[in-house]
């Protein structure tokens, strides 16, 4: 077995319930799932090396069986990419390279493969072309594309085996393991600062000005000398109510505020920070999310 294969799964426990996380780590560091690489996987785990083929064929997006060509294309099919003309692109593509979705040319250089949301829904129609995303695609750029590897090294993997966490769990029975992941989990939350606030990512994010409440909120975080990490959320999925904020606090439900802009982070901070029942102000206030559920049930019996 390849040496990077067999460390890589030393990090992940031997039990079934890892066989989709081992395979898709395994394909992070390979660029796909060889018949032996599914077979030591299935060894790891424990399970038949049919199941492991089962998983990795039904999987809808991503896991690879056949080796990929030097470039790789990967067009967007999901929703917002079809509306916009993503499956024409790919019949072009599929003529032009005279290969079906999912081969490789003969020759082994190009590999066109279809892809589920990129995530990158605003820019639609999206695809990848060598792991770097472009947006916005017009049939000309399509008609253009032998120039696009003119000047372009071939595709790799740029994955390592230590961006992979060590995943160890101690105990003699499932319950007893679970038991010590959750604590594992507690025990990196204590060690989290007090706030956690989950900006909206994603295209939408971005083009609503994310970045600039992302400065914002650690800036003047700190000024208030406010323990509180910011982080990218990526997509919250209410791209239409942007910019989505999620405030994180030890013994609150997570608060979702909407429609926020730079300009509302002191306030923000200053109804968070004051511990009040938050945010009357903010007509974009969207849910309690636990609070909400309780309530309505309360209201419903
Ligand atoms: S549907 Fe294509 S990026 Fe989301």
């Amino acid at each position: 077995m390849d040496e990077g294969v067999r460390s890589l799964l030393e990090r992940f426990p031997s039990e079934r319930t890892w066989l989709l996380p081992a395979l898709q780590a395994v394909q992070e560091i390979e660029g796909w799932l060889s018949p032996e690489a599914l077979t030591a996987v299935a060894d790891h785990v424990h399970v038949p090396p049919s199941e492991a083929s089962a998983i990795a064929t039904d999987f809808d997006d991503g896991l690879r069986l056949i080796k990929p060509g030097s470039h790789l294309i990967r067009i967007c099919t999901g929703r917002s990419c079809r509306l916009t003309g993503a499956t024409d692109h790919l019949r072009v593509l599929e003529d032009h390279l005279g290969i079906a979705c999912g081969r490789t040319t003969s020759d082994g250089r190009i590999t066109l493969e279809e892809a589920d949301c990129l995530s990158a829904c605003s820019l639609a129609p999206v695809l990848e072309v060598d792991g770097a995303c472009h947006g916005c695609v017009t049939s000309a750029a399509i008609e253009r594309f032998p120039m696009w590897f003119r000047t372009r090294r071939a595709w790799h993997v740029d994955v390592d085996v230590s961006d992979f966490p060590k995943v160890h769990a101690e105990g003699q029975t499932a319950r007893e393991r679970l038991a010590d992941l959750r604590a594992q989990a507690a025990a990196r939350m204590s060690g989290r600062p007090a706030f956690r606030f989950l900006v909206q990512g994603g295209t939408c994010g971005e083009a609503l000005g994310a970045g600039e409440l992302v400065r914002a909120l650690r800036l003047m975080a700190a000024m208030r000398g406010l323990a509180a990490e910011v982080l990218d959320g990526g997509c919250h999925g209410m791209c239409s109510a942007g910019l989505v904020v999620e405030v994180q606090r030890a013994g609150w439900p997570p608060l979702t505020f909407t429609h926020l802009t730079k300009d509302d982070v002191p306030d923000l901070l200053a109804e968070v920070a004051g511990g009040e029942s938050p945010l009357m102000r903010f007509a974009g206030v969207a849910f309690l999310r636990h609070l909400a559920t309780r309530s309505s049930r309360a209201s419903a019996g």
